[in-house]
């Protein structure tokens, strides 16, 4: 067997429309990473192609087959298959009273359903060969953050499949791991940012005192997916300006 290390092959990005799926894409290319780009928007991914020269695939968290069949795509394309991210996901920002059963099970298959797909699609490609599975958390899966109570609870099981499957999978030398991030100025998100008195408040809940930008994620999961890091496995990464960890300095106190 050859491990995550040496594995050739390409890198399928879920949720590639996304703005941190449409970065890490990016960061894929420019490292010279063969890659598949999934999504379910198909105007955006023929934008993505036409701007990337990438090939893509559609993919519905809605149908987890879908994903199977997009990692299997990427190994018949490449040969096989070293690394696959998914970075699909929703925000449903709404206490659980207000949260409706349909509400509840679309946040649960969106976030929670397509990482468990992704990792399953991935452990059969990669079975023989290894390889590196990213997945994508939250801070709020760590930190109790108000209104957050379904997608809170769909990050937190994204966290326990990372640790489960990363035991299942590293005598074939799969490397599973997640990054966990605070609040990004992405397409999701994009009322809390353009609104300024809840962006300002949402930066100061943030040590470093700004919000984060989909390249900052983007850059973490590139890290995880790179064989470089052969020697982690189990981790979830907090990428969130000290939003999970630390409590930020008063901005009243004298420095
Ligand atoms: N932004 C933040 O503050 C933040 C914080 C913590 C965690 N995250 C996580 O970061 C990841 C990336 O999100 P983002 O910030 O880049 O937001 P984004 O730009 O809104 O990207 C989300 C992606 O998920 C896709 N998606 C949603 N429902 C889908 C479905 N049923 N089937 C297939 N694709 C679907 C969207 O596709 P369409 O374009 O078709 O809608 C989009 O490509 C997500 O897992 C999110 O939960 C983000």
């Amino acid at each position: 067997m050859t491990t995550a290390n040496s594995s050739p092959g390409g890198v399928v990005v879920l949720g590639a429309t996304g703005s941190v799926g449409g970065e890490l894409v990016r960061r894929l290319l420019m490292q010279g990473r063969p890659v598949l780009a999934a999504g379910r928007n198909r105007s955006a991914l023929a934008a993505l192609a036409a701007e990337c020269d990438v090939p893509t695939v559609e993919v519905d968290a809605a149908d987890l087959a879908t994903i199977d069949a997009a990692v299997q795509a990427a190994a018949q394309r490449f040969g096989s298959v070293a690394g696959v991210a998914n970075c699909i996901g929703s925000l449903l920002l709404r206490p659980a009273h207000t949260t409706s059963d349909a509400q509840w099970q679309e946040t649960l298959q969106v976030n929670l359903g397509s990482a468990f797909a992704a990792v399953r699609a991935a452990a059969k490609a990669m079975r023989t060969h290894g390889g590196a599975i990213a997945l994508v958390s939250s801070a709020a899966a760590q930190i109790g953050l108000p209104s957050h109570e379904a997608i809170a609870a769909a990050k937190a099981g994204v966290e326990g499949l990372v640790r489960s499957a990363a035991a299942t999978y590293a005598n074939r030398g799969i490397r599973v791991n997640a990054v966990a991030p605070g609040l990004v100025k992405s397409h999701m998100t994009e009322p809390l940012w353009q609104n300024e008195t809840a962006a300002a408040n949402s930066a100061q809940m943030h040590a470093l005192g700004r919000l984060g930008e989909p390249a900052e994620v983007a850059a973490a999961l590139a890290w995880l997916l790179d064989p470089a890091t052969s020697w982690v496995t189990g981790q979830v990464l907090a990428v969130d300006g000290g939003l999970s960890s630390i409590i930020p300095r008063p901005s009243s106190r004298p420095g």
